[in-house]
């Protein structure tokens, strides 16, 4: 039974959503148990069809139930082991994560992603038809580069939805972005030994190129993403760069400044490596086309990744290698096998062959919008004019940049700790320190919209006290 009481702000469909979450995760309400139909619990509860419905999409969305056609919505069969953490049946308190020896129950990571959203049922179907499907290849290598069908369908989507134009034989899979830079890295060294990054930027592409002993320049952001004249200044021949959501910062890096940045890597005789790991989660407006896409026979490395939308545990990534560096790939990798296990990538092509790739894209754009807007709305509410929003409308993440606040970024995320909010630090994002003022990273991925809200209202309440 549902009770909608009238206290607190909470919308009413909100309150319907997250009654019948719960009693699915608590097992209440068993996979396979019809729901009422949207006009007899509207009824029931005395509200509009629309609001039942709006709950009902929730939940549909999120994959806690399914619809039969003419028939209903009913309980979907959630695996146990990917229940939300308040749900497992472990020694951690309700809602609490461990992370050396410091419990959270509000985790504001910003690589973290919704835990229950894994399509876990379907990917496990598809990777027992995987293992039946040709035990032969249960005795074999994948090929170099990856599986050719996986490749085959990343390359359909890529230009379909991203404006990549390549080749199979361009396409590597990868485990994951320092897998690829690990690659690349010994592949540039023939001809380049001076690195630009984005500053402040992901770590990654600066250890791993230190590690190949390339000396790294770190190059200043303006609201246009990477500062192309300070590029210029730098003597660096191999840049990385985030065009489509630059990370940490999400500014979004015009046409007008990919051409430029282009048109430096004709002037230099320069790679531009472009790290387009999120662009499937964007908010409002119109997907932009990838970088590569505009000039494909230039010397750009193009990368993406599963780990947002799918999950970072399978450790499947991508890249496309221009022509230019694929004859020094074979030289140097020509007898490696890809390091991303061939069964995987056989369950994974089969995802994007059926058509489950593009729908739960669609379903994770739905769930990741939602928590979008509600710590926009929350950070509005709970702040007010004390705070500014940077980088929103894509992405797992935004960044806080509080306003009249005296604290330090240590002493923000100090307080954060105390009352159990996990935070991560924008600093280590920067090689040269920033003078602005405290900035802090909230990822929203893996927290419901309740969850985000009582978060945000504890940080306004530990730092505004
Ligand atoms: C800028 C950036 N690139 C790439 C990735 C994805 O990395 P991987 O494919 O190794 O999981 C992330 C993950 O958070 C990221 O922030």
């Amino acid at each position: 039974m549902i009770i909608l009481n009238s206290k607190g702000r909470q919308p009413l469909h909100d309150k319907i959503y997250n009654q019948i979450k719960n009693k699915i995760l608590s097992g209440e309400l068993p996979p396979a148990t019809k729901l009422l139909s949207i006009k007899n619990l509207a009824i029931e509860l005395s509200v509009s069809r629309n609001t039942v419905e709006y709950a009902y999409q929730q939940l549909f969305a999120e994959g806690y139930i399914h619809s039969k056609p003419r028939s209903g919505y009913y309980v979907s069969l959630i695996d146990p082991e990917f229940l939300p953490s308040s749900h497992c049946q472990t020694g951690t308190s309700p809602g609490q994560i461990l992370e050396e020896g410091k419990s959270y129950s509000f985790d504001f990571h910003p690589a973290s992603i919704s835990p229950e959203s894994f399509p876990v049922n379907l990917w496990r179907k598809l990777y027992v038809d995987s293992l039946k499907e040709n035990p032969k290849q249960l005795a074999s290598y994948s090929n170099q580069q990856g599986d050719t069908a996986l490749r085959y369908e990343l390359q359909r989507y890529l230009a379909r939805s991203r404006g990549v134009s390549c080749s199979l034989e361009q396409i590597v899979l990868c485990s994951g972005l320092q897998d690829s830079l690990s690659i690349l890295a010994p592949i540039l060294k023939e001809n380049h030994s001076q690195f630009a990054i984005e500053d402040p930027g992901h770590f990654i592409p600066k250890s791993v190129f230190r590690n190949h002993s390339f000396s790294i320049s770190p190059v200043p952001l303006n609201s246009d993403g990477l500062a192309i004249d300070s590029l210029y200044n730098t003597k660096s021949t191999v840049v990385y760069v985030t065009p489509s959501h630059q990370f940490p910062l999400g500014y979004i890096m015009p046409v007008a400044n990919r051409l430029k940045l282009i048109d430096w890597a004709k002037n230099v005789g320069g790679v531009i490596i472009e790290d387009d790991y999120d662009s499937e989660l964007r908010y409002y407006g119109k997907p932009i086309p990838a970088l590569q896409g505009l000039h494909p026979e230039e010397n750009i490395v193009y990368i993406g990744t599963f780990s947002k939308v799918l999950s970072p545990v399978l450790r499947v990534s991508y890249m496309v290698l221009p022509y230019q560096l694929l004859t020094i790939y074979n030289k140097l990798f020509g007898h490696y096998s890809t390091s991303v296990s061939l069964l995987d990538q056989r369950t994974l092509s089969k995802f994007m062959e059926q058509g489950y790739w593009e729908r739960h894209l669609r379903k994770m754009r739905t769930v990741y919008k939602k928590k979008h807007d509600a710590i926009i709305q929350s950070i509005h509410q709970h702040f007010g004019s004390q705070a500014n929003i940077i980088g929103q409308g894509a992405g797992l993440h935004v960044v806080l940049e509080l306003v009249g606040n005296s604290l330090t970024e240590g002493e923000l995320i100090h307080r954060a700790q105390e009352i159990e909010v996990r935070l991560h630090p924008l600093s280590s994002t920067y090689l040269h320190k920033s003078s602005k003022n405290p900035q802090i990273m909230l990822g929203f991925g893996s927290m419901s919209s309740n969850e985000i809200d009582r978060g945000i209202e504890l940080l306004y309440q530990a730092w505004y006290p």
